[in-house]
């Protein structure tokens, strides 16, 4: 194989722009369930490989892959025991290597996940670290504590995993290790220099394979508190976002991204950080992007949001607030592989949170998904689309219990982890194996009547959510406006309706059930829904968004 010098790639010199990243729209490929080239039932690299030119032709910037590491696949590949090598169901490195040419050469970047907070416990650092046992210095690297009680049999703190349970698994030897999330998964220690200087490598190994970005996993949870001290009386769920843990966004963290920023700038072609942080606030959000950190941060206050207008302004512009300051674009994102699929959360009644187990309206779902997809879209800043949205995927939320394989179903007692239902292989033909997903079915069952809803039976069709999301695509590579600046300018608009100006472009959303009347701010330009025109006013239906302006 050879290496890829660090000089910008021609295609994507040619078919992107500066400061690209401001306003990209990012597609998130989950391997495992995109496309399988070999049959056996998992998608892989080359899977994705070959489905390049229908990305390309969807119209977004560039693609984030999930990870696709050597890995015992305990959280599905965020438990990595390699981080230089493709796990075989994946593939090879020759193969990631050809999937990052051949986008490149249909100007599509390309952005890895990299896991810093833990690591897989096959990693040959753990494995060591187990072997040596207490006291040894190949222990430093993770967090490993005599436990409390007479004997030791007590964790060393209260902490409790994200998937459920304590934080804590203790070894044969005695000791115990943390692991925030499942016990495959210790936590790195931060504090041990190795740590970090294993991490830069980790970043060059892959800048010199040529990818153009990494989205950090966990961002906010490297740096643990001095001493790791108990939680005390609080309740930890009711924590987890809404205050500073003594796990989560410590600001110790901003080091680590204050020195693999300096990495990434050594290397041409504009590669970007996006961080996974979930804080308490946009604004605690907004440390991870100060200029001399990361590039863009998820925006999970919005995804969290309900589709309704008056919480959808708030979220807005707090972000926009928030962004402005530290001089970093605002990112919005509806659904990804760790969230209740879009479709069927606004199916569902308000505040249900992001893990969904009822399919609701499904209709109503679809409906305010396209709604909330062309508002998002009409916004300032770098949008992310998760896999098989495009086709308006509803949620498969009656996977049967032997077929999941999210770990924090099972440590969660079946109350939690519902995020295989949207990890189920995505629909390319009408009919087939696995609806063209690959010749030889597929990891996760894929409902009845998937195929109506697949790439083939949507193409070409007006209306489909699928050329819905091209043409809205296809608006924003046109002008590029749309994605750029770090404001709006709200309209008056009726309750439960937001309308806001950019330049001569205007976008409506109407997130009630009702149809408003508002003014036509120009030529109609895209819709999610029927709208309907008369006497220089544009009759909204519920639940639609509408975009005046021109195509340019
Ligand atoms: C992130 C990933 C999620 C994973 C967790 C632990 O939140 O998005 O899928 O389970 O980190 O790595």
């Amino acid at each position: 194989m050879t290496q890829h010098s660090s000089a910008p790639h021609a295609a994507v010199a040619a078919a992107q722009h500066r400061d690209w990243w401001r306003d990209a729209v990012i597609y998130q490929v989950y391997p495992r369930s995109f496309a399988d080239s070999d049959g056996d039932g998992m998608g892989d690299l080359e899977g994705v490989r070959s489905r390049l030119p229908y990305l390309r032709d969807l119209g977004v910037d560039a693609v984030w892959l999930s990870p696709f590491y050597s890995s015992p696949q305990a959280d599905a590949g965020y438990d990595v025991a390699d981080y230089r090598a493709v796990d075989p169901m994946f593939g090879s490195l020759l193969d990631a290597d050809a999937l990052i040419r051949d986008a490149h050469a249909h100007g599509l970047r390309i952005i890895v996940d990299l896991v810093p907070n833990h690591s897989s416990d096959r990693h040959e650092w753990f494995k060591r670290a187990l072997a040596e046992g207490p006291g040894s210095p190949s222990r430093d690297r993770y967090h490993f504590r005599p436990g409390k009680g007479a004997d030791g049999e007590l964790p060393p703190n209260d902490w409790e995993s994200i998937f459920g349970g304590p934080a804590w698994t203790r070894v044969p030897d005695g000791e115990w290790y943390l692991h925030l999330f499942a016990p495959e998964q210790p936590d790195f220690n931060w504090e041990h220099p190795a740590v970090g200087d294993e991490f830069r490598s980790i970043l060059r190994f892959w800048l010199d394979m040529g990818v153009d970005g990494f989205r950090i996993d966990v961002a906010h949870g490297l740096v643990k508190a001095e001493g790791l001290p108990d939680l005390g009386s609080h309740n930890q769920l009711t924590l987890l976002g809404n205050d500073v843990m003594p796990f989560f966004d410590q600001d110790g963290v901003h080091d680590v991204y204050r020195q693999w920023r300096i990495v990434l700038d050594e290397y041409a072609g504009e590669r970007i950080f996006v961080a996974e942080a979930w804080t308490p606030t946009v604004e605690r959000t907004a440390n991870y992007v100060r200029p001399d950190e990361l590039h863009q941060a998820f925006n999970f206050q919005y995804l969290s949001t309900d589709w309704d207008a008056a919480e959808l302004r708030t979220v807005i512009d707090a972000t926009l607030a928030a962004m402005r300051p530290v001089g970093a674009p605002a990112t919005w994102v509806l659904s990804n592989h760790d969230v209740t699929r879009h479709a069927t959360r606004f199916a569902n009644p308000p505040g249900l949170g992001t893990q969904i187990r009822t399919a609701g309206d499904r209709d109503l779902g679809l409906r305010r998904a396209r709604a909330a997809t062309l508002l998002m879209l009409a916004l300032p800043g770098s949008a992310y689309v998760y896999q098989g949205e495009e086709l308006g995927l509803p949620d498969v939320v009656d996977l049967p219990d032997e077929v999941r394989q999210d770990p924090a179903y099972f440590r969660g007692a079946g109350q939690d982890g519902f995020r295989d239902g949207c990890r189920v292989p995505i629909p390319w033909t009408r009919t087939g194996s696995a609806y063209g997903f690959g010749g030889g079915g597929s990891w996760l069952p894929q409902p009845q009547g998937w195929g109506e809803l697949s790439v083939e039976a949507q193409s070409g069709v007006a209306g489909s959510t699928l050329e819905l999301y091209r043409e809205a695509l296809a608006v924003r590579r046109a002008r590029r406006d749309l994605g750029a600046g770090d404001a709006v300018e709200w309209l008056r608009a009726p309750e439960g309706v937001l309308a806001f100006r950019r330049g001569e472009f205007v976008c409506v959303a109407n997130t009630t059930g009702e149809s408003v009347t508002v003014p036509a701010h120009g030529p109609l330009l895209l819709t999610s829904g029927e709208v309907g025109e008369a006497d220089g006013e544009t009759k909204v239906p519920g639940d639609t968004t509408v975009w005046f302006g021109t195509a340019r």
